[in-house]
């Protein structure tokens, strides 16, 4: 990295400079995956291409707004609670303008992560017991809501709420215009809703027919299912993020563990490309849409990050025997259920009325 100070480097319109130069983030590669032929198949954005992982996106956009509106302070402390991904995003937007970066995490964060993003200086904290209602999650947001009572000038991106971590995908959306020739269909996991709602909107002004696919892990809340403990980690809820933006989505599938470890090891067997929990449920059903979508339906799936931190997991047969996840290959189909009230799903589920759970969107 450009260790360049602050001092040499110039100030553009007022907004201060960072004090290091970024390592590129974004103009991530795209590659075209097969299904059954050349011809069918669907474009994958490799988004494990960026420092981090996606998240470095809205990291640094979240960070540079909340400088420019003075929520931010130079200096301050930044404190928000994460899964991984964008604990790698902050870190790196700690270290180019100059803030001290806590993140709040859960057990389930895979050991590499936490080496990583210590390395990366940020300062750990993991919760140790669920919240009774929002399990790890709540318990995490409490945590940092405890954190920023003791630090007055901290700043919390809040990147379940925060429109500026939708808003940040504009460029991913942009890179995507000048990458793949049309795009009917966008398959994108939902966490906090932030890159689905934002690549969707963005894109939405270039193919204004754009349909918009959710992919979600059993046991999460988010599209109206019980939440459950949950064994993904990246996508999927156990609170409902007001980021997600309901009346975007055509229809959500529900994936599980095994399906999405089949996914990943088969993407990386056959095509070189592979990554964790999410890019495995969404390569899952971005294949299912292939091949049933009409002949020259241009489908965009979003692989969130790489397989690397996954090695303990997903690549890990002791882990995913004991885990239950090599059984069996996923099926063909999805089921599909009416409404996600209409029972809970243990399974690959599609559903095509996408309600939110605790808004008036039906
Ligand atoms: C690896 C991974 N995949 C998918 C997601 C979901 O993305 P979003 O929060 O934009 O909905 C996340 C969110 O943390 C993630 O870390």
């Amino acid at each position: 990295m450009n260790t360049t100070l602050y001092s040499m480097l110039p100030s553009f319109a007022g907004i201060p400079a960072p004090i290091q130069t970024i390592p590129r983030v974004g103009s991530t590669p795209v590659t075209w995956i097969p299904v059954k032929s050349q011809e069918s198949g669907f474009w994958a954005k490799l988004e494990g291409f960026n420092p981090g992982g996606i998240k470095d996106r809205p990291a640094l956009h979240m960070v540079r707004c909340a400088r420019r509106r003075g929520q931010l302070l130079p200096g301050g402390a930044i404190v928000e609670s994460t899964s991984g991904t964008l604990g790698l995003g902050l870190a790196l937007a700690g270290i180019v303008y100059g803030h001290p970066v806590t993140l709040v995490a859960d057990p389930g964060l895979e050991p590499i992560m936490a080496r990583l993003l210590r390395a990366y200086g940020a300062r750990l904290e993991i919760v140790t017991a669920p919240h009774p209602i929002g399990g790890w999650q709540q318990a995490r947001k409490e945590r940092v809501r405890d954190l920023m009572a003791d630090l007055p000038d901290a700043y919390c991106p809040d990147q379940y709420n925060n429109p500026d971590n939708v808003a940040a995908y504009a460029t991913l959306a942009a890179e995507l215009v000048t990458q793949v020739p049309w795009v009917d269909t966008l398959v994108c996991s939902v966490g906090t809703g932030g890159h689905s709602a934002g690549i969707f909107r963005a894109l939405r002004q270039t193919f204004p027919d754009l349909k918009l696919i959710g992919v979600d892990t059993i046991g999460s809340t988010i599209f109206g299912q019980p939440a459950r403990p949950r064994l993904m980690r990246g996508l999927g809820s156990s609170i409902h993020p007001r980021n997600v933006d309901y009346r975007a989505f055509s229809e959500v599938h529900w994936v599980n563990p095994a399906e999405a470890v089949h996914t990943c090891r088969t993407l990386a067997a056959r095509h070189y490309v592979s990554g964790g929990w999410s890019t495995g449920a969404v390569a899952l059903v971005a294949d299912w849409a292939a091949r049933t979508s009409p002949p020259g339906t241009a489908i965009v799936a979003i692989f969130p990050d790489g397989p690397w931190r996954y090695w303990n997991t997903v690549f890990d047969d002791d882990h995913c025997m004991a885990n239950h996840l090599l059984e069996a290959a996923p099926a063909e189909h999805p089921d599909e259920i009416c409404h996600p009230a209409e029972r809970e799903v243990t399974r690959w589920t599609r559903c095509t009325a996408v309600i939110d759970p605790i808004g008036a969107t039906a």
